[in-house]
């Protein structure tokens, strides 16, 4: 990496060269992985170190990959699932306090999932551990759209020079805000934004693009997003993070089999799921 980051808040605190090393070091630890011999000398690297996973909200993959690359590299693992009913915030703790208490265990790494905006960053100013960003509210998602931007190059070759379709509930939805950055560090992506009404992309996201020069458009018709892209990608309805929760996303904004029918033979399709 170019330089040591003390924690991983937003997306945009990563350069096109610290994404080529984490892609070279994914495609290294993947290859790793599925080597008995590297696996067991992996499992050693790391040992005395420790992580804690904090999240407020559900979580099966964040969650579970975070704590499965930590087993995997030997690190010891401390972890509550459901911190906002089965954690001191329940007794009325604030985020910062539990963050405070937590850092007494001494942590290398606290991955927190919140359901506010702006969490990670308020832990990250009270934390000497390491804070990662598994999610904050409608924010962002850094660590999900490190891995989408690892899925468009392993599918595509490239993150440059692409037209990549992003829709569904994109003003709740945290993982489009991080992605987003992520492709506006490369030249001549062209984004198409697919919504309706309540959820099109919010301000400050098409401010940033504004400012990197990214091309972008914003449609409600989603077959005409679809026809020449290289990446679709669709979200779900954020249904706990909706303002107003009597709001719905159109009942036809789903991708079935005529949808796929006007897509390219390249075309990949991605869902950060549930
Ligand atoms: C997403 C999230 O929580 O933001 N899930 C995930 O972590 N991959 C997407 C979602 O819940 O819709």
């Amino acid at each position: 990496m170019s330089e040591a980051l003390q924690h991983i808040i937003s997306a945009e605190q990563f350069n096109p060269d610290d994404l080529a090393y984490l892609v070279s070091q994914a495609d290294h630890l993947l290859r790793a992985d599925q080597n008995p011999r590297l696996r067991r000398k992996n499992a050693g690297r790391h040992i005395g170190r420790r992580l804690i996973s904090l999240f407020y909200q559900p979580s099966t993959r964040t969650r579970l990959s975070f704590e499965t690359a930590a087993v995997a590299w030997g690190m010891g693992l401390v972890s509550t699932e459901n911190a906002k009913e089965f954690s001191s915030a329940a007794k009325g703790e604030t985020l910062e306090d539990t963050i405070r208490v937590l850092n007494q265990y001494r942590p290398d790494i606290i991955v927190l999932r919140h359901h506010e905006t702006g969490a990670a960053a308020r832990a990250a100013a009270v934390s000497e551990a390491t804070i990662i960003n598994a999610g904050d509210g409608k924010g962002e998602h850094p660590t999900q759209a490190l891995l989408d931007a690892y899925t468009i190059f392993k599918e595509l070759g490239r993150l440059s020079n692409l037209k990549v379709v992003m829709g569904g509930d994109l003003k709740y939805g945290r993982t489009v805000r991080s992605l987003a950055q992520i492709l506006s560090l490369y030249p001549d992506n062209h984004i198409d934004f697919v919504s309706d009404g309540e959820f099109q992309a919010s301000r400050d996201i098409l401010d940033k693009l504004d400012i990197a020069r990214v091309s972008y458009r914003q449609t409600d018709d989603m077959k005409a997003a679809f026809q020449g892209a290289d990446a679709v990608y669709w979200t779900r309805l954020q249904k706990e993070n909706l303002d107003d929760p009597g709001v719905s996303l159109p009942t036809d904004f789903v991708i079935d089999s005529p949808a796929l029918d006007l897509m390219e033979e390249h075309t990949i399709v991605m869902h950060p799921l549930p």
